[in-house]
């Protein structure tokens, strides 16, 4: 895993940035796996202000969201549905059929998560995920025991998970939902470009138990250690539990001029 450590979020959002728009410059066509939660807004934003003001082109570009909660419409304020188009899709031009989000309010969840894997196959995989992680170490919703091999299905959320949540909820525990549907595990290994971010001092012990600790289900971002082309943006605070900074930065600081991200 490459860990690139920047000052602030802002700094790293903006790294992030740059990356995808690398990427959706070179294959116009490719296929963006994203996030919500409070990590990528600030990458969100710089994407909205390169599709403003240098044309950043997302035409024809294919997305598929992690997740999303079980029982909230896609018009339901707190739905990822609706943080997408708050944050991103509402600002930039790409086709409303390219854009795929697990349907929370679908009469049959298992069907509907076979229909959410065909689809990324049928798409041709998913060239770039964009993550958070979770503060128990969770990547899309696959809390602590979540199989590593496991594929789109039902999870239920850790009561830390919803409580770290709840603050999306006017901070009221009570209507967080319990049940989600997530990419699983395998699904985010099949990727074939993974980005991790993480900002601040309450990922510092998952980050580092992910990065530098044994593979477990117990922390499912640990998994990414076997995947070949893995990122990891984070910032001063999140990178506090880390052993080996001194070398990640030098990594970042000595990269060739071929590999470094403009
Ligand atoms: C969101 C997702 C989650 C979040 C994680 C961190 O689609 O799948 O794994 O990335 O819960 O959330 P924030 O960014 O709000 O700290």
């Amino acid at each position: 895993m490459e860990i690139i450590i920047q000052e602030t979020p802002a700094l790293g959002s903006i790294i992030a940035a740059r990356i995808i728009a690398k990427l959706v410059r070179t294959r116009p066509d490719c296929v963006l796996g994203l996030a919500t939660g409070s990590t990528p807004i600030a990458t969100y934003r710089e994407l909205v202000r390169l599709h403003r003001e240098e044309s950043l082109d997302f035409s024809k570009v294919t997305t598929f969201n992690l997740d999303e909660y079980v029982g909230l419409p896609p018009s339901h304020p707190q739905s990822y549905h609706a943080f997408m188009d708050e944050h991103l899709f509402g600002h930039i031009n790409i086709a409303r059929e390219n854009i795929h989000i697990p349907d929370g309010m679908a009469a049959d969840i298992p069907a509907e998560c076979a229909r959410y894997e065909a689809a990324i196959v049928a798409a041709g995989g998913i060239d770039l995920q964009l993550l958070g992680i979770g503060t128990d170490g969770h990547i899309g919703f696959n809390e602590p025991t979540s199989s590593l091999a496991s594929r789109t299905r039902i999870k239920t959320l850790t009561e830390q998970t919803r409580a770290d949540n709840a603050r999306f909820f006017e901070g009221d525990l009570g209507k967080v939902p319990f049940h989600c549907i997530t990419m699983g595990v395998g699904t985010i290994m099949d990727c074939r470009q993974v980005l991790m971010l993480a900002f601040g001092a309450n990922k510092a012990t998952a980050l580092a138990d992910a990065v530098e600790g044994p593979i477990t289900a117990m922390n499912p971002a640990s998994v990414l250690q076997m995947h070949p082309v893995a990122k990891c943006i984070i910032d001063e605070p999140a990178a506090a539990k880390l052993q080996r900074t001194a070398y990640y930065r030098w990594v970042y600081a000595n990269k060739p001029e071929w590999q470094q991200i403009h």
